[in-house]
């Protein structure tokens, strides 16, 4: 891009700063690491959503090995009203138990919420639970989490685009933008 795509949104501007090439060599690397390590160990896929269901679907395209895949919604209570735990919104519709769990993430930012829904999972007797994040904001992590698949690593500033939303919006945009000071 020669010159850096501007959205507005709620009256806010954001800047391109990771461009849709650049997101499909993320992904595509992502996938490879996946297909390899998880060769023969059928993974469940567990889909957060709402923001991770078109990186999700880039990604389970480039995912080549036997796995299953479900949906979950999650919300996790923290800050004042810290109960250190997350709400199931909706639950996945399998067995996880004795599997291989795959959590696909958009972006980790304070990390409160794969760290709570990690903690929900292992009532279920898992063989493994990982992550894999398109993006992770180092700088904001709250809490000491185990990131073994990161897209990339980005500054701690919001981002939108990619499924990731302003209240709702600009999930549909192509590149991901990040909210101009
Ligand atoms: P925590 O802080 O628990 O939050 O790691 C993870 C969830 O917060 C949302 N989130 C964002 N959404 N732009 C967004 O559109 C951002 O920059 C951003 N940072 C965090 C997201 O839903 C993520 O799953
Ligand atoms: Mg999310």
């Amino acid at each position: 891009m020669s010159q850096k795509q501007i959205v507005s949104l709620g009256g806010y501007d954001f800047e391109a700063s990771i461009e849709a090439s650049e997101i499909e060599q993320l992904v595509k690397n992502l996938a490879d690491r996946i297909n390899m390590d998880y060769d023969d160990r059928n993974p469940i896929f567990i889909i957060v959503l709402s923001g991770a269901f078109i990186f999700a679907a880039d990604l389970l395209r480039e995912i080549n090995i036997k796995s299953d895949i479900t949906v979950v919604k999650v919300k996790s209570y923290h800050g004042f009203n810290s109960t250190g735990e997350v709400k199931i919104l909706l639950a996945a519709d399998i067995d996880l138990s004795k599997r291989h769990l795959v959590i696909i993430e958009d972006i980790v930012d304070t990390a409160q919420t794969l760290h709570h829904f990690s903690d929900y999972l292992r009532q279920f007797d898992p063989l493994s639970i990982e992550t894999v994040c398109l993006l992770s904001k180092p700088d904001a992590h709250q809490v000491d989490i185990d990131l073994k698949y990161v897209g990339k690593d980005i500054p701690n500033d919001f981002v939108i685009g990619y499924g990731l939303d302003y209240n709702g919006q600009g999930r549909n945009l192509k590149h991901i933008f990040t909210k101009v000071d």
